[in-house]
């Protein structure tokens, strides 16, 4: 700043007249100097209506929790508008008696639990596969949020309408215009799947499925079913859409893998990255975030020339299983180029791969599951680009 700094020595506009009441704004709203952070779309990939999905501007916020309107948002067939007193949870298939829910019976039920869980769409960096291809971490890794749950787990509905020994698979189904339906292991629905109503506090948004949606904790984001209004116990898979033609992953043979669920260790630097440039020499803060669906992260490290040396990044705040975790490295920059990388560690001894190394088992036909290596090219003027290094 120039000396005097014209900020600090005459009067600014802002304190010489009255601002606005309290009630100008009932619901709250962001300050119109935020308002580049939005979700965006990649246009070449949202076809229609159909299907469309936003991304999480990474770049753009702090901490653990994704703020509500910021939440990723992928639709199969478009936002369904449900008044909560005509939703209806209903629990059949291989039980001692099929149940329905008002959202009030939702409500009441015993045994409520607040939880953070990273969501995570299964083709979250799924145009990465075959080379750097899209400039900033909110469009190759935004398809992610993370958020605290309020709601009942599954396992208290299965309970009380008493789960068929039969049983052995679970179909959920959403009550939006794509019915979208996934089959889950009853063990896991038995262990952590949650019925939740509300996000950070407040009720579901729309787009994330109100009045109701199911947590699937660590697995991919398409069995986490928006708009919950049917749970069927089965003894086998149903093979739905969403399981065969959708969210297989076609490797190299020729062959598919089908079935995998869980998410792996996964990590990006944040800040620096395309969409958030260096912005002057000396002291910096390197962020990013880490998660696993297989448990909590451990640790996480970060290389600044393109993954031949490593430092371990500072994990700061709350650290919770299956969540999103934030870290940091101070350090100073004297202009030089940067290969910036992060590589997560998570409490099972899992390592995040390089994409190379992701490659040699799965191939590059695949779209979905792709938690490899990114790397962020720092130029001396400060600005970044995707890039791949081998
Ligand atoms: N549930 C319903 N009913 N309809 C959908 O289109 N999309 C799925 C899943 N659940 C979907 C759904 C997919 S592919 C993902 S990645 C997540 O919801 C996205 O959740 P979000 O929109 O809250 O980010
Ligand atoms: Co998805």
């Amino acid at each position: 700043a120039q000396t005097p700094d014209p900020l600090i020595v005459e009067k600014q506009e802002w304190t010489q007249y009255l601002g606005e009441g309290v009630n100008a704004k009932p619901y709250g709203v962001p300050s119109k100097f935020e308002k580049e952070v939005v979700r965006r779309e990649v246009e070449w990939l949202t076809a229609s209506r159909q299907s469309s999905v936003s991304f999480t501007p990474l770049h753009a916020l702090d901490g653990i929790i994704t703020p509500n309107g910021l939440c990723f948002v992928r639709h199969h067939g478009g936002e369904a508008e449900i008044d909560p007193a005509k939703h209806r949870f209903m629990i059949n298939g291989m039980v001692d008696k099929p149940l329905v829910f008002t959202m009030e019976d939702v409500k009441r039920m015993p045994g409520r639990v607040n939880r953070v869980y990273f969501l995570e769409c299964a083709a979250n960096s799924g145009m990465e596969w075959r080379g750097a291809q899209l400039n900033g971490c909110q469009f190759t890794h935004g398809m992610i949020h993370n958020v605290v749950y309020t709601g009942v787990p599954l396992k208290a509905f299965l309970n009380e309408a008493g789960v068929s020994p039969k049983g052995k698979w679970v179909l959920a189904e959403g009550a939006d215009a794509s019915a979208m339906t996934r089959s889950i292991p009853l063990e896991k629905a038995m262990d952590d799947c949650l019925v939740a109503w509300a996000m950070n506090g407040e009720a579901l948004r729309p787009e994330q499925g109100y009045p109701l949606r199911l947590v699937v904790p660590g697995w991919e984001g398409n069995m986490w079913v928006k708009w919950l209004r049917r749970v069927e116990v089965g003894d086998q898979p149903w093979a739905q859409r969403e399981e065969t033609s959708k969210y297989t992953d076609l490797l190299a043979d020729g062959r598919s893998r089908q079935h995998t669920f869980l998410m792996d260790a996964k990590s990006v630097v944040t800040n620096p990255s395309p969409q958030a440039p260096l912005k002057s020499k000396g002291p910096n803060v390197l962020s990013g975030v880490a998660w696993s669906g297989r448990g909590t992260i451990k640790r996480v490290d970060v290389s600044m020339d393109g993954g031949r040396n490593w430092r371990t990044a500072r994990i700061e705040g709350p650290n919770f299983p299956r969540a999103m975790a934030r870290f940091y490295v101070d350090f100073d920059w004297n202009g030089q180029e940067l290969m910036l990388q992060s590589r997560a560690m998570d409490d099972s001894g899992y390592v995040q791969p390089t994409k190379d190394e992701l490659r040699k088992y799965r191939g590059s036909n695949s779209i979905y599951h792709n938690n490899g290596i990114q790397t962020w090219l720092v130029r001396p003027d400060g600005s970044a680009e995707n890039v791949e290094v081998s």
